[in-house]
């Protein structure tokens, strides 16, 4: 049995409490522990937390980590990427800096388009080679679980094959990820011409990629692009409820650059997440405060793409919404793998607590993937999934924006990011 005994931090960011995600004022509540404190792990789970001596004796014989007066908090969860993809994209920021915007570079088959185009040409083996470096320097900025959508191959056999890396992926890192199904990220070029072309990809996501998606068990979460321009409400109703029927858990790009009524849909389907609502409209902040679906936002999205308008954190904290926080780390509006700069973009656009950013990104992000009894929180019986900053106070993760803070990560007790 291995045992481990993590010693002599300066601060324990415990984020300990109900297994549930926390809404509204709850998520000012992350526990934060000083003094003499320790965490005890056995066999991949937490046994223990509170005073070294008490803690200590449930892990008689332990190896000592020694934290060095550094602070430890849950493994960082990161519940939005789309980080299968090939080559970069950045050609296109330059393009949108200079007055072509997002959805204009899509409609000359740049954009996602591109992404596929480069997808579809790649091989397995180079998918995972491309891939793998990726996830390690998520982890390095402090990850332990990370969400990875499919969403650039747009055929059954692209969408399949992209999943299938993301489940090979997982015997190579010892990061938790979260596989999920983005065939309806994108109109194919190839749909694209005819109201009629476009209704059969709609038949293809629902009647033949779902089903063999899911009978290869390759897949946790269907999610699609709800967007003006992309998949209409109904649609995603369509493919959504299609999905939920054959146990996908749910989730939404909803409202991201124009307001569609996506945040709406999520709390109507009980989806786990709603995710962007950068242009979520009032009624859509009463519909998923009053829905147990988490408000992922994705500050970085925004800050990239050059935009102003961030989601409305505050009227949604205010309303009663679980807020998560996630990179949307992907190659054309998110290129970064850097969790905690989100915690800055969440305390300075978005106008959060240090501690509200702190949930964000751990009970709630686990809230948002359906893990919510197992990870986001260092508290008895949880997973071993820890993240050791250079930082004597909480408050300096969002502080030293852009820096490297992450000096180790534990998943399941073992380690992810070694110094
Ligand atoms: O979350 N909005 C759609 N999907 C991604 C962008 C993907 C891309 O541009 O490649 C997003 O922003
Ligand atoms: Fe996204």
């Amino acid at each position: 049995m291995s045992k481990l005994l993590f010693v002599n931090a300066s601060q324990i960011v415990t984020c300990a409490g109900p297994a549930r995600a926390r809404h509204g004022s709850e998520m000012a509540e992350a526990e934060v522990l000083s003094g003499d404190v320790a965490v005890a792990v056995a066999d991949g789970r937490i046994v223990a937390v509170g005073p070294t001596a008490s803690t200590a004796a449930a892990v008689p014989g332990a190896s000592e980590v020694d934290c060095g007066g550094r602070i430890l908090t849950p493994g960082l969860i990161d519940s939005h990427t789309h980080a299968l993809f090939g080559r970069p994209r950045f050609e296109e920021q330059e393009l949108r800096a200079t007055g072509v915007p997002y959805m204009e570079i899509a409609r000359r088959g740049g954009g996602i388009h591109a992404s596929v185009r480069d997808l579809r040409g790649r091989s397995d083996d180079e998918l995972v080679e491309l891939t793998l470096p990726r996830l390690q320097r998520l982890a390095s900025y402090g990850a332990t679980t990370v969400e990875v959508k499919s969403g650039y191959g747009l055929t059954v056999h692209d969408e399949l094959r992209s999943l299938d890396v993301i489940r090979r992926l997982q015997a190579l890192t010892p990061l938790r990820l979260v596989p999920t199904w983005l065939g309806a990220h994108e109109i194919p070029l190839e749909y694209r011409e005819t109201a009629v072309a476009r209704a059969d990809y709609v038949r293809l996501l629902t009647e033949e990629m779902l089903p063999a998606v899911v009978s290869q068990g390759v897949a946790r979460f269907a999610d699609i692009f709800c967007e003006t321009g992309v998949f209409t409400i109904e649609e995603s109703r369509h493919l959504l409820s299609a999905a939920a029927a054959a146990g996908l858990g749910l989730k939404l790009h909803a409202d991201e650059l124009e307001t569609s009524g996506g945040a709406e849909l999520a709390a109507e389907l009980g989806a786990a997440s709603a995710d962007h609502l950068a242009a979520i409209s009032p009624e859509g902040v009463r519909q998923l405060a009053a829905s147990d679906t988490v408000a992922t936002l994705l500050p970085g999205t925004m800050f990239f793409l050059g935009r102003t308008r961030q989601a409305p954190a505050r009227e949604l904290i205010a309303a009663g919404a679980a807020v998560a926080l996630a990179t949307d780390f992907n190659p054309g509006t998110s290129p970064t793998v850097n969790l905690p700069l989100v915690l800055t973009l969440g305390v300075s656009q978005l106008h959060m607590s240090v501690a509200e950013v702190m949930t964000a990104v751990t009970v709630n992000a686990a809230a948002a993937l359906g893990l919510v009894s197992r990870t986001g929180q260092l508290a008895p019986g949880f997973s071993a999934d820890l993240a050791l900053f250079d930082a004597a106070d909480v408050r300096e993760l969002p502080y030293w924006y852009g820096d490297r803070l992450c000096h180790a990560t534990w998943a399941r007790g073992q380690p992810c990011h070694r110094p």
